[in-house]
């Protein structure tokens, strides 16, 4: 019996020494948030969590949803979108969308977010400075339903403790070059976008907000649906299969949100301005699809018409004709414009990770 040597003695203390450490560490991913969490959110598909549902009637059907909720949800995606996981990421509900009139409880925030838009053109349904005024609305209102004494509204204090997340401009790209606008005209557009976004941010400055998450715009001449409208020559691609000149279209607009972002952090002294490169996150998913368990990133998953994109624009998802295929989670693309799930995770878990964020700071820092 050598059991009670003191070397196996000193061997098991450090197995416990060590077990007790692991237990103490916090989940990389868990939230430490000490106030309870408040987000806003602006911007487009890519973060509509119902907004075009629920403010036009417009109706997304299955097999939208199929794979998280197991209904549709107005979501363009077979799941969550990445801002879901962000929100789960802080322990906070789903972002109810602002028009949803029914059951929504706004006590965490809203988001504003609507399929389609754009910055330009303005004060059209449901361009960013729509948006932003859909927000002073429901500040105001939220101001008086506090007054007459409701409970669980926003009070200014929470209106200043919020994050503000914007991911906005992909549309303003996209259907600049869907109207036929040359390359250089697209370029010359970019400057009136980012004034718009600039905007948007001053006016929320201007009304309290203090804390920005604004994401960069992602490679769309990689989308199914663009390489199918495009039917680009071989000399249009770049060496991952996507359209060259929308992909630099999308990183020159990106390197103008960049510097935007450098000049508000100079001019708004007292605000924290984060700005998210999700180009990179996107394009790296892309290019090195088999490394996370993906085939064939250039095709939807739900669509018509097979490889090598699984899109027509008269058979689109959700609608008679068009398929879905078994396994969403091996697919990246949901229906030719939108990510599935399976993608949204992984890409939430990259933003998550700091490395794409410009200052580097944790999601959770405006609920300390
Ligand atoms: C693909 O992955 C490699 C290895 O991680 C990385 O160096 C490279 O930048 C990635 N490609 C793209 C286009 O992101
Ligand atoms: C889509 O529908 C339009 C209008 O009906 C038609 O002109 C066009 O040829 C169709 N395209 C495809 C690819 O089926």
């Amino acid at each position: 019996m050598q059991m009670d040597s003191p070397k196996s003695v000193s061997l098991i203390l450090s197995y416990i020494t060590i077990i007790i450490s692991l237990l103490l560490l916090p989940h990389s991913t868990e939230s430490l948030c000490t106030s309870k969490p408040i987000i806003f959110n602006f911007g487009d598909s890519n973060s509509d969590t119902g907004g075009l549902v629920a403010g036009l009637g417009y109706s997304v059907t299955s097999p939208y949803g199929r794979t998280f909720f197991g209904r549709s949800t107005g979501r363009l995606s077979d799941g969550r979108l990445i801002i879901d996981f962000l929100c789960q990421s802080v322990k906070s509900s789903f972002l109810p969308p602002y028009m949803e009139s029914l059951g929504s409880k706004f006590s965490n925030g809203a988001n504003f977010a609507v399929v389609g838009s754009s910055t330009l053109p303005k004060f059209v349904p449901f361009a960013l400075n729509v948006q932003v005024m859909q927000f002073l609305h429901f500040k105001s209102r939220s101001n008086d339903l506090l007054a007459s004494g409701s409970k669980a509204m926003i009070n200014d204090d929470g209106f200043q403790r919020a994050l503000y997340i914007i991911d906005i401009g992909q549309n303003d790209l996209a259907d600049a070059f869907a109207n036929k606008y040359s390359y250089a005209r697209v370029i010359k557009r970019i400057p009136l976008v980012l004034a718009e976004i600039k905007n948007a941010i001053k006016t929320i400055h201007d009304n309290g907000g203090r804390k920005f998450w604004v994401h960069n715009t992602g490679p769309f001449g990689c989308l199914p649906q663009k390489l199918w409208l495009v039917q680009p020559s071989s000399r249009d691609l770049d060496s991952h299969g996507c359209i060259s000149t929308y992909n630099s279209a999308a990183k020159v607009f990106n390197e103008g949100l960049r510097h935007l972002c450098t000049e508000l952090r100079s001019e708004l002294k007292d605000s924290t301005i984060v700005y998210v490169d999700i180009y990179t996150i996107k394009y790296d998913l892309i290019a090195n699809a088999s490394k996370y368990g993906f085939t064939s990133p250039l095709m939807a998953c739900c669509g018509f018409g097979g490889p090598p994109f699984n899109y027509n624009i008269n058979i689109t998802c959700g609608h008679g004709g068009a398929q879905a295929c078994n396994q969403g989670s091996r697919f990246i693309n949901w229906d030719g414009t939108h990510f599935t799930e399976a993608a949204n995770s992984i890409m939430a878990s990259k933003i998550l990770s700091q490395q794409y964020s410009t200052p580097r700071v944790p999601f959770d820092f405006f609920c300390h």
